[in-house]
């Protein structure tokens, strides 16, 4: 991608970094990432139809108060001056989701009105400078496809290759960076299994073909763009992997943390980057039946489609011990014999554990075992209680804290190998946390879903000198 940021690190060239800073690679990328329902708002307007999360926020106890991505950051409307402070930081990448049932209001007619908001936010953010990186799926499915049977059907994953033709054949002449779903895990498992997620099943084998539907429409999306791209296109896909840790390093530990690094890893990566799905993986969950039906010929082929850029999001550990055979780990299949352990040390939103070392290693390791594809982070970030304080400001030590201990993190991997090729900050704006609603505050920038004021929080200032300077202080 030759974009580079005029607005930002040009400006500071010449920027001497502490001594002893961590220098990251002079083509390193840096910037933001959002998601489409969790900041648009405009959940009506210009022809959209409704999607999962629509329909699943408004069931009553689903989603934290009752909140919703109704109005959510009003980026909708408000995308000049969210550019406009994307460009104030200095970032060289924006991150942000297509709404599906924008362009497609009924998952399958084409709403040109939906598309003219992308053109017009491309346009936006080109003209600042910032190469913008299109995600096709960030879980806002149409809930029309749902009434269908949503990703259980294998028709949705068609539906979203042709999805996909659409939004590249308005948009691919600007930008380069294709992604095609977000967090397929967090689709299958949190969507289909926990029901925390829109559409809200409980239904193990339901997550299963799921979690195969999405990975086929990935396959089927990626060889339609490929058809269309060019040299200059670039097509990834982002996936949440988990940084398994056990205490000890004997045969039921060691067998504890095959079982989960086989569910949330390999099961995605083996597929996309190795061509089939883990055998082991399989031997463990093959009590749920149907599986043999879901896959046919062919579709692991497609699933293995060459990757640009492998999209990797982490916030936290996982800690698992073993456990008697009976029990079985959040309930989830395959985690039989397998008990989550609690977080440690001063925790983030969520409660969740701060461990650097955990995205280090992470992306040593899939450097190593999958060696084909460069990496980038595609999100990492923490939640706090943060408040207005009565000058005005936002001041958050700890989100400063842990963004620059996973920089350093980020940094530690490269020295040792991993090819990453940058960073994305969760989350430019304070946005709609999902089923925690509007309680889990993200953002580098403040955001008072009052008045829809924004507000540059502490750590949004040191990220941007942190990219000005394209080095973390030791
Ligand atoms: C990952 C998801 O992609 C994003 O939508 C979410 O807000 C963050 N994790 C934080 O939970």
């Amino acid at each position: 991608m030759a974009v580079t940021n005029s607005a930002g690190r040009a400006a500071t060239s010449g920027a001497v970094a502490t001594p002893g800073s961590l220098v990251f690679p002079a083509d390193f990328r840096w910037g933001t990432a959002t998601a489409s329902y969790q900041v648009e708002g405009a959940v009506t307007e210009d022809g959209r139809g409704p999607s999962i999360w629509d329909v699943f926020a408004a069931e009553p106890g689903r989603v934290h108060a009752g909140d919703s991505g109704e109005r959510a950051c009003d980026h909708y409307h408000r995308y000049p001056e969210d550019v406009a402070l994307m460009r104030e930081l200095g970032i060289d990448v924006y991150r942000f989701s297509v709404a599906w049932p924008r362009v497609q209001p009924d998952g399958r007619t084409l709403e040109p009105r939906g598309l003219d908001f992308y053109d017009r936010l491309v346009d936006e953010l080109l003209t600042a400078g910032i190469d913008p990186m299109l995600t096709l799926y960030h879980w806002d499915l149409p809930q029309a496809l749902q009434e269908t049977g949503g990703w259980r059907n294998r028709d949705t994953a068609h539906r979203f290759a042709d999805y996909a033709g659409e939004v590249f054949a308005r948009l691919g002449d600007r930008v380069a960076h294709w992604t095609t779903l977000n967090e397929p895990w967090c689709s299958a498992y949190l969507g289909h299994f926990t029901g925390l997620h829109a559409p809200g099943l409980t239904d193990a084998r339901a997550a299963l073909t799921a979690a195969h539907h999405l990975l086929l429409g990935h396959g089927l999306a990626a060889s339609t763009l490929r058809a269309s791209m060019s040299e200059r296109h670039r097509l990834s896909i982002v996936l949440n992997l988990a940084s398994v840790r056990v205490d000890e390093d004997d045969e039921a530990h060691r067998e504890a943390a095959r079982r989960v690094d086989g569910l949330q890893n390999r099961f995605f990566l083996d597929p996309l980057l190795r061509g089939a799905y883990p055998a082991d993986v399989l031997a463990d969950v093959s009590w749920l039946g149907d599986w043999d039906t879901a896959v046919r010929a062919g579709d692991e082929e497609l699933i293995a489609a060459p990757l640009d850029l492998l999209g990797i999001n982490y916030y936290s550990p996982s800690r698992v011990a073993p456990a008697d055979p009976e029990s079985v780990a959040g309930g989830m299949p395959g985690l039989r014999g397998v008990r989550h352990l609690p977080p440690r040390g001063t925790l983030t939103g969520f409660d969740w554990e701060q461990e650097p070392a955990g995205l280090r290693d992470l992306l040593v390791r899939v450097s190593r075992d999958y060696p084909e594809v460069p990496l980038m982070v595609t999100e990492n970030g923490s939640a706090w209680p943060d408040r207005v304080e009565d000058d005005g400001g936002v001041v958050d030590p700890d989100r400063e804290n842990y963004l620059l201990e996973h920089l350093r993190a980020v940094h530690a991997a490269i020295e040792a190998g991993a090819d990453v090729r940058g960073y994305l900050a969760w989350s430019l704006l304070d946005n709609f946390e999902w089923a925690a609603g509007y309680s889990q505050r993200f953002g580098l920038v403040h955001v008072d879903y009052q008045t829809q004021r924004r507000t540059v929080k502490s750590s949004g200032r040191r990220f941007a000198s942190v990219i000005a300077d394209n080095a973390v202080p030791p």
